[in-house]
């Protein structure tokens, strides 16, 4: 097989705040081939690394990420919830993420919000060298972006058990690979993917037998918080 992928999710989530550059660092350090991201837009159109819509939970501001501006957005502290040693972590733009990681690791971008498709296209113009893989739950919007950007490498999610429909609806956009929720992959969804050429990358794989199963049915990679740990146990089953 080609080479089994290791993704970091929101880097390496287990060991810094998650979707902070120092989660990115802490990835790269643990080995990880490629690290995934998820992007929404500030008031002013920036897209800004964050998996939640919100502030609440992942930084000291609150309310809709949508209604700050960039400068608002970088005043926050993004890492003291995780722990006092990353106080002050700030809260990256998709630029800083890719300025530090085009030279150095795979990224996957997770589209959350569609109003953020078209200033992202915008920016990766800017950053020629990046190998990227854009995916998202909205898969219209995947669609839409095949039409934009032909050549751009596309990852459909999946998360529910109507997989099948999502599998068409990845051959239809040209996607490259299928991002399921990891309880959800059988042997039927890893065989109808072959045979359509996509690969299938899981999330989120941090536990050691499930680890194994998935790699006996044939799965690609994994989106993992532990990278390192992942990396490990993937080596011990002959697998990288
Ligand atoms: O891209 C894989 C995974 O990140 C999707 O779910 O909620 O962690 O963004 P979530
Ligand atoms: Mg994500």
């Amino acid at each position: 097989m080609d080479t089994f992928l290791i993704w970091a999710h929101r880097g390496a989530s287990s060991l810094a705040p998650e979707n902070t550059m120092a989660a990115f660092k802490a990835a790269e350090a643990a080995g990880a081939q490629g690290l995934e991201l998820d992007v929404h837009l500030s008031r002013d159109g920036v897209p800004v690394v964050l998996h939640d819509e919100t502030l609440e939970r992942t930084t000291d501001g609150r309310g809709a990420v949508k209604r700050f501006r960039l400068r608002e957005l970088q005043q926050l502290d993004a890492g003291s919830w995780y722990g006092p040693e990353f106080a002050g972590e700030s809260l990256p733009t998709l630029s800083d993420v890719l300025s530090w990681a085009e030279d150095r690791m795979l990224i996957n971008i997770e589209i959350k919000t569609a109003s953020a498709a078209t200033a992202v296209l915008e920016l990766l113009a800017d950053f020629p060298r990046a190998r990227i893989l854009v995916s998202s739950f909205n898969h219209r919007l995947l669609g839409k972006l095949a039409q934009l950007a032909p050549e751009l490498a596309l990852g459909v999610l999946v998360d529910s058990p109507f997989w099948r429909l999502a599998l068409k609806r990845a051959v239809r956009c040209g996607a490259r690979s299928l991002h399921p929720r990891q309880d959800l992959v059988s042997r039927a969804m890893m065989q109808a993917c072959r045979r359509q050429g996509l690969a299938v990358y899981p999330w989120t794989v941090d536990d050691p037998g499930r680890l194994s199963t998935l790699l006996r049915m044939g799965a690609d990679g994994v989106f993992t918080n532990d990278p390192g740990s992942t990396l490990a146990e993937a080596e011990a089953l002959g697998e990288i």
